[in-house]
């Protein structure tokens, strides 16, 4: 299996560009079953959860051409529209073929995702949209048998809780159903503005894009063309990278990167004592000498991401003070807790609170990589630690992180990919 072993201590300086958002590639590649005619991708990261949901495309019959950033899908052929355990329980993201495959092809089954490391994460919602909608769900032996003899019909979905897959789902289902369909409390993440945007370009009418409430006038089955995609830059990738910065105490700058997707992350960052520049496709971070420690509460977006979490932990870790974190959607999001501690970090739970004392140093020491983001924040605390450290596990980080070993080299740092 491989690791990371990373000398900890060095400046990182240079450019570093931000490859597309894993999270916006994944559902416009499963709205690409929308369509019948070959649609273009541009932008992609070069990760393996994106390798998976192709693979899953070309289960189900589609045709995939995929080189590092570019795939071109033709899903004029699909035969099969069973979404299989095998690869529905490597990523949870699968089950945004759902929303797509039942629209257009009235009947579908899908595994049921399950649990993850960082918490529960039904998918409630999703189901009970899709229900309102005139589709027929059972559970069965583990999958979720749904069916639409007569096709989908929009409806008003109001979401108890904002969800960002449940959202992505309906739009797509919606797309090709009959009439129109409301969300209200919808999801307002760029991700989502990007797949309304991807759906508009196939003549789809859809209003309030990038609110809280959507209207999207189906097509009554008629299937997309889509006009080829770019994929927008990944602010988690980005944010990550500025954490870089932070905690060594370094200048770096970020290319290919959309500040105002990520102004809740740069207002945190300016907190800790960071200088920010903003330029038209860049960002520089100046970082303090000593950071100022921080009050963070997760939320939807704009608010801070939950999937930043666990890096600003790793860089609280080390402020001059103590710093409150709070995780508001996740229930057992705090799995790096106990790792950022054996690198040294002063860090207590308490529920859905962290209080992070911030220590002088860290410490370089053997630690396991619990979930994606977790990863990061201790490839991030390692970078600041004094002498070598070996994060394992990191199938994880190659989930959603295109080559981070080798970005961060580029930049100075002592990190090289090892085999046990
Ligand atoms: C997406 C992101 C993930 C991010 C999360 C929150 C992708 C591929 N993943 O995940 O990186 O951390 O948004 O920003 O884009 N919930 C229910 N019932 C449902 C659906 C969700 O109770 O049917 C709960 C979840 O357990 C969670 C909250 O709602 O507590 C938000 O989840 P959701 O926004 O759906 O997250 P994902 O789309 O899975």
């Amino acid at each position: 299996m491989d690791y990371l072993e990373i000398e900890g201590g060095y400046e990182l300086k240079g450019a570093v560009k931000i490859s597309g958002a894993k999270n916006s590639a994944l559902p416009v590649i499963a709205a690409s079953i929308l369509s019948d005619k070959p649609f273009e991708i541009t932008n992609l990261p070069n990760v393996v959860d994106i390798r998976t949901l192709l693979k899953l495309i070309d289960m189900l019959g589609g045709k995939v051409v995929h080189s590092n950033t570019t795939a071109t899908i033709d899903n004029s052929s699909i035969n099969s529209t069973k979404a299989v355990y095998e690869i529905v329980s490597q990523m949870r993201a699968s089950i945004l073929v759902l929303g797509p495959l039942l629209t257009r092809f009235k009947h579908c089954e899908v595994s049921l995702p399950g649990g993850c490391a960082i918490g529960q994460r039904p998918i409630d919602m999703h189901l009970k949209a899709l229900e309102a909608m005139g589709a027929k769900i059972e559970i069965q032996g583990g999958y979720v048998k749904a069916e639409a003899p007569k096709g989908l019909k929009g409806a008003k979905i109001i979401f108890d809780k904002i969800t960002v897959g449940g959202t992505e789902n309906i739009i797509m289902a919606a797309s090709m159903a009959k009439g129109a369909t409301t969300i209200v409390n919808a999801a307002k993440e760029p991700e989502i503005v990007q797949l309304c945007e991807l759906i508009q370009s196939a003549g789809v009418e859809i209003t309030g894009v990038g609110t809280s409430e959507l209207t999207i006038m189906g097509t009554d089955r008629k299937p997309l063309e889509f006009q080829p995609c770019k994929i927008i830059p990944d602010r988690i990738e980005a944010g990550t990278y500025l954490c870089a910065g932070a905690i060594t105490g370094s200048t770096i700058i970020l290319e290919d990167v959309e500040s105002n997707h990520i102004k809740a992350i740069l207002d945190k960052l300016e907190s800790m004592g960071s200088t920010i520049k903003i330029e038209a496709n860049s960002i520089t971070i100046k970082a303090p000498k000593k950071l100022k420690p921080i009050s963070i509460t997760t939320s939807e977006y704009p608010g801070f991401p939950t999937d930043m979490q666990a890096q600003f932990m790793a860089i609280a870790a080390i402020a001059q003070g103590e710093s409150i974190i709070e995780e508001r959607l996740f229930e057992n999001r705090f799995m790096h807790v106990s790792e950022l501690n054996r690198l040294g970090a002063d860090i207590w739970l308490k529920g859905s609170l962290a209080a992070v004392h911030g220590v002088k140093e860290l410490n370089g020491a053997d630690v396991m990589a619990t979930d994606l983001r977790a990863s990061s924040a201790l490839v991030l605390g390692a970078l600041a630690a004094n002498g070598t450290t070996k994060v394992r596990r990191i199938y994880h980080l190659d989930r959603g992180y295109d080559n981070l070993e080798g970005k961060l080299a580029q930049l100075g740092a002592k990190i090289v990919r090892k085999k046990e």
